[in-house]
């Protein structure tokens, strides 16, 4: 039997985990065509969840299209997939497509035929990238207008919403809001992880998204279903574990699910031969994962400053740190503060630690610490 817990891509169906209750939000939301800003910190499965939400979509007749800005470098690009996207969500036959993107006036079909002879049809810039945001705007109406035509609901996913900024400029953002706010037959959901840009977009009353739609933040799924999942995979490939040990797992994942998918996916494969989850091989899952990806911390580490990797392993070796504090510094005989500060703030420019909205500064992967206990072990550290 395959190893059911799947981490790194889109998890889907079956081996998607609960989340119940936020389909369930989001598709009523989205039959009332609202608009939501979807914000959680990163790998809490944003992505993974607008997936399955298109799937539940389809089920009830609802189109949908999914957009992630980071795959977009310019806006000509970000046009193009617009159009693409929302027009093949409503109509599928290459002719219609053809003769539907050549109505356009800044946008043109463009056709290209496959190694079996097959043609598809698509969408391209017609103008230079200085006039792309026309085209955007365009393609958008014309997607609110298509819908409209066919008398159909679109819901349009704009992913990694905050990558908009790269795109220089509060110019695009307000034709955005105008355009979003007129249309009548499309439901929106931005989603983004990096809250801090994502809320200030959606709260800051002099950005262009102010109060344009709700804001739902997502958590870490609950325990008790995430639990039912996996006992069930596990029952399914008759492997014997116990519901009370299984909850160590959402400790030492930190209860991000992409954490809990590679602890589980390692018990699975470590406990394969003898089809039992001892609570001792929990316990060893984080070290397996940290040697695991032991090249790409190295790399980190050897990216980061003499003074950086002692206060990192500082905070790896501290149960709950507070870095500016006279008896952390003191402890791990670092400081001072204002060092601290700009270590910390080097680190999280680095992407190796996050601030979280509280202001405590953690490890952006939670098996990091584990590693860097490993190697300071090796190297008798402090
Ligand atoms: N409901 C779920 N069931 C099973 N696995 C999940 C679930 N949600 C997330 N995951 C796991 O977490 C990983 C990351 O999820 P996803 O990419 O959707 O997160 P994200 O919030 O979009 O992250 P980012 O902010 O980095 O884009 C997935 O590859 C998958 O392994
Ligand atoms: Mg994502």
């Amino acid at each position: 039997m395959e190893n059911p817990f799947k981490f790194g891509g889109i998890v889907r169906g079956p081996f998607f985990a609960d989340r119940n209750q936020e389909l369930d939000e989001l598709s009523r939301e989205m039959i009332n065509l609202s608009r939501i800003f979807l914000i959680s910190p990163r790998r809490y499965g944003k992505t993974c969840l607008l997936f399955n939400l298109m799937d539940k979509l389809n089920e009830i007749g609802i189109a949908s299209a999914y957009i992630d800005l980071n795959a977009y470098p310019g806006l000509g690009n970000l046009a193009e997939a617009y159009t693409n996207r929302t027009t093949k969500a409503l109509e599928t036959n290459t002719e219609k497509l053809v003769k539907i993107f050549s109505s356009l006036r800044l946008l043109r079909p463009k056709i290209s035929v496959g190694p079996n002879g097959s043609m598809s049809a698509g969408v391209e810039v017609a103008v230079q990238e200085k006039a792309s945001l026309s085209a955007l705007i365009e393609g958008m109406n014309h997607a609110d207008r298509l819908a409209a035509k066919q008398n159909r609901k679109l819901v349009v996913i704009i992913d990694e919403f905050s990558d908009l900024t790269k795109f220089n400029g509060h110019g695009l953002e307000k034709a955005l809001r105008s355009e979003v706010q007129q249309h009548e037959h499309i439901g929106y959901i931005f989603s983004g992880s990096e809250e801090s840009v994502m809320l200030s977009m959606a709260k800051d009353r002099k950005r262009a998204f102010y109060k344009l739609g709700r804001i739902m933040g997502l958590g870490p799924i609950e325990r008790k279903p995430y639990t039912d999942f996996i006992m069930n995979w596990l029952c399914k490939g008759n492997y014997t574990a116990d519901r009370d040990d299984l909850q160590k797992l959402f400790e030492l994942g930190n209860d991000i699910p992409h954490n809990i998918q590679r602890l589980c996916h390692n018990m699975w494969e470590i406990a394969r031969e003898n089809r039992i989850v001892a609570p001792e091989l929990i316990d060893q899952l984080p070290m397996i994962i940290a040697k695991q990806d032991s090249p790409h911390y190295e790399l980190l580490w050897r990216s980061v400053s003499q003074q950086q990797k002692k206060l990192l392993m500082a905070l790896s070796a501290a149960h709950d740190p507070k870095p500016f504090s006279k008896d952390f510094q003191l402890t791990y005989g670092i400081g001072p503060s204002s060092s601290i500060k700009a270590s910390l703030d080097s680190l999280v420019k680095k992407g190796i630690l996050y601030k979280t909205i509280e202001g405590k500064y953690q490890f952006s992967d939670t098996f990091m610490p584990c590693w860097i206990d490993y190697i300071g072990d090796k190297k008798q550290g402090w």
